[in-house]
């Protein structure tokens, strides 16, 4: 997967440009977690919205198994697992039915559906509320079942923004053991982060995102050795200070 020199640009209420994203480039392979770490409104959840389609950049490419997602944009979808924070699940359908509801919409058969909801159900160790409706769910129950709806169909490539948030520490090990098992199986897997313990436990490759760019985009080893720092944190703070993002601090 490639993302070639993509930019966005919002206009605010108050008619100001914002550039939310500008001339991003990186590339994760089969068999890779790539993070992107940055502060609250950095752009990450643009970037990865892009990446999945739902967003056309201003400018740049996302290719993605060899194909352009901007010319191809169904099959591309159908290769894609993307969770975000903005698609909360509620209502009344029980976990089980919501994944059979997403399996059909994704044309899975019936026993697909249910071979697939079964390895969900173990892996993401939801067997005690997948009968229950997410509206008697807690929040960490309600985000395992939104990643196992992102993946009903078994896609190759997995984006995942902020998959961790509201996490314990348990159903945060849950979900970091789960991407590392699909890493294993060779999936093509980028997440967003701000939480630097998960980016140096799980990525292979770090995109430091500040302002909209990408201003380190290489192995963690690479990024701390060039920095001559002992943790990202101390390079994420120095790119922060020098890009005048902590105004107070
Ligand atoms: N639809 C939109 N319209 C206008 N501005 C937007 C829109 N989406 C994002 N932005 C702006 O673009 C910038 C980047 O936002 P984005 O959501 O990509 O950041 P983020 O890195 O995901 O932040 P967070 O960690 O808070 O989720 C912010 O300044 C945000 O206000
Ligand atoms: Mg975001």
């Amino acid at each position: 997967m490639q993302v070639n020199n993509i930019s966005k640009s919002f206009v605010n209420r108050k008619k100001k440009k914002i550039e939310a994203v500008k001339n991003v480039s990186f590339e994760c392979r089969s068999g890779e977690i790539y993070g992107l770490l940055g502060p609250n409104g950095a752009g990450k959840t643009t970037t990865l919205r892009i990446i999945a389609t739902l967003l056309k950049p201003d400018s740049g490419a996302v290719i993605v198994n060899g194909l352009d997602n901007q010319k191809e944009p169904d099959k591309v979808r159908a290769m894609i697992g993307f969770l975000t924070s903005d698609m909360k699940v509620s209502g009344n359908l029980t976990g089980r039915e919501f994944l059979r509801f997403f399996g059909q919409l994704n044309h899975l058969s019936e026993e697909k559906i249910e071979e697939r909801t079964r390895m969900l159900v173990e892996m993401l160790d939801m067997a005690d509320f997948i009968d229950r409706s997410p509206n008697k769910l807690s929040s960490g129950m309600k985000q395992k079942l939104s990643i196992a709806i992102s993946l009903i169909h078994d896609p190759d490539v997995i984006i995942f923004d902020e998959p961790t948030n509201g996490l314990d520490i348990f159903a945060s090990k849950v979900v970091t053991d789960f991407l590392k098992e699909m890493k294993r199986q060779q999936k093509t897997i980028i997440i967003s982060t701000h939480i630097m313990s998960v980016a140096e436990k799980l990525c292979d490759q770090l995109g430091l995102i500040f302002n909209g760019q990408l201003v380190e985009n290489d192995t963690i080893e690479n990024i701390l050795k060039k920095h001559e720092a002992a943790e990202i944190e101390n390079v994420f703070f120095a790119y922060a200070n020098s890009m005048g993002v902590i105004q107070n601090a």
